[in-house]
């Protein structure tokens, strides 16, 4: 199992679409039923708030759109959202925001963190929160934050300057920086590409993979881009339609789990928004994160990301029959109960400790 890779020449042949992919799913699906069993892991998402000072241009939530309201959750409605994950066994909670920088922000955070950690010790938090100082990860990870997600979107510094506004706040090299913050403290440290942007190559594709098994990541979230119609990059013509920006999402899942065997990988919601069905594909062949959205109803259309964004919307235990349904198919279940800690944290770990 630990032996089974990949030349650049495959890569680059399973990122072509005219390609048969046959081989590499199943190469893909044994490495996951190795790591991870029939198991798929559960992480309840909160988008605690989307008001953002970034602008990137690719993003629905970007500061410069007016064409939504901001809204922040109501601390009432935040308890609620994870007192159902409790009860539902939702062993993790993602909490999601737009991207601030205040001391406001980062005390808000810190006591979500505290409060969770007190009343339910047996969750897991991952943040996803954006760039913030070395100081500032250290706060939220000496509160109970565990895991952090941050995507660098694209490994390749000149596309990542086209995608973003070409100032101090939106620097790849600040983004690096981060990164390694977070891996320094010790958190279970998450990245992720967007598959499909206007410019992007399958030489880039590879790229991104082989910059996440550089950095080392021990998680995964990488989805299609979906254009948003009131942010700039909605001008730009991309060279894939949405469905092929979904297989090759799929591909890239595939490739990720056989170049990084036990990371956790998760079948985002942007794949989901382009056909529903190909979320269970992507469990079957790489993926083992699920991240229904918890965040209340009324609020969810102003975490508008990219057009259509779509989600499971019912109680958690609505989610769960509904999501057992379709992995029955494929002979998975949900983890309850379950953290489901990345096993590449733990065998990183293991090495150390050697
Ligand atoms: N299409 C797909 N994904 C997007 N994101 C933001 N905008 C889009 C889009 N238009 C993703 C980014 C970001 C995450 C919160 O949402 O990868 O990191």
């Amino acid at each position: 199992m630990h032996n089974i890779t990949l030349s650049s020449q495959q890569i680059l042949s399973y990122l072509d679409l005219s390609y048969n992919p046959d081989e590499l799913f199943n190469l893909a699906r044994e490495c996951r039923r190795h790591y991870s069993g029939r198991d798929v892991y559960l992480r309840g998402l909160i988008e605690l708030t989307n008001i953002c000072e970034k602008d990137c241009y690719y993003c629905g939530i970007r500061q410069s759109n007016f064409d939504l309201n901001r809204y922040q959750i109501e601390e009432s409605e935040l308890f609620q959202c994870i007192e159902q994950a409790d009860r539902y066994k939702f062993g993790s909670l993602v909490i999601q925001t737009g991207e601030q920088q205040s001391e406001r922000f980062t005390d808000l955070v810190e006591g979500i963190l505290l409060y969770i950690q007190k009343k339910y010790p047996h969750i897991a938090v991952t943040l996803s929160c954006g760039e913030q100082s070395y100081d500032i990860y250290q706060r939220w990870f000496k509160a109970g934050a565990t895991r952090y997600l941050l995507r660098i979107e694209t490994s390749n510094e000149n596309l990542f300057s086209i995608i973003h506004p070409n100032n101090a706040q939106h620097s790849f090299k600040t983004r690096l920086e981060c990164l390694r913050y977070l891996r320094d403290i010790g958190y279970q440290v998450g990245s992720g590409v967007m598959i499909g942007i206007p410019g992007q190559t399958p030489e880039l594709l590879m790229h991104d993979l082989l910059f996440l098994k550089e950095i080392d990541i021990d998680m995964c979230g990488m989805g299609p881009y979906i254009e948003h119609d009131s942010t700039p990059l909605y001008e730009e013509v991309t060279h894939e339609h949405l469905i092929q920006r979904a297989n090759l999402t799929l591909r890239m899942i595939a490739l990720l789990r056989v170049v990084m065997k036990d990371i956790n990988i998760a079948a985002t919601t942007a794949l989901e928004t382009i056909d529903s069905q190909m979320r269970f594909q992507a469990f079957d062949i790489g993926a083992n994160v699920v991240m229904p959205n918890l965040t209340p109803a009324y609020y969810r259309e102003d975490y508008n990301l990219y057009n259509g964004k779509q989600s499971l919307v019912g109680s958690g235990q609505e989610i769960c029959s509904r999501l057992n349904l379709g992995l029955d198919k494929y002979d998975l279940t949900l983890a309850l109960d379950e953290k489901g800690t990345s096993k590449h944290f733990f065998n990183r770990h293991k090495e150390a400790l050697c």
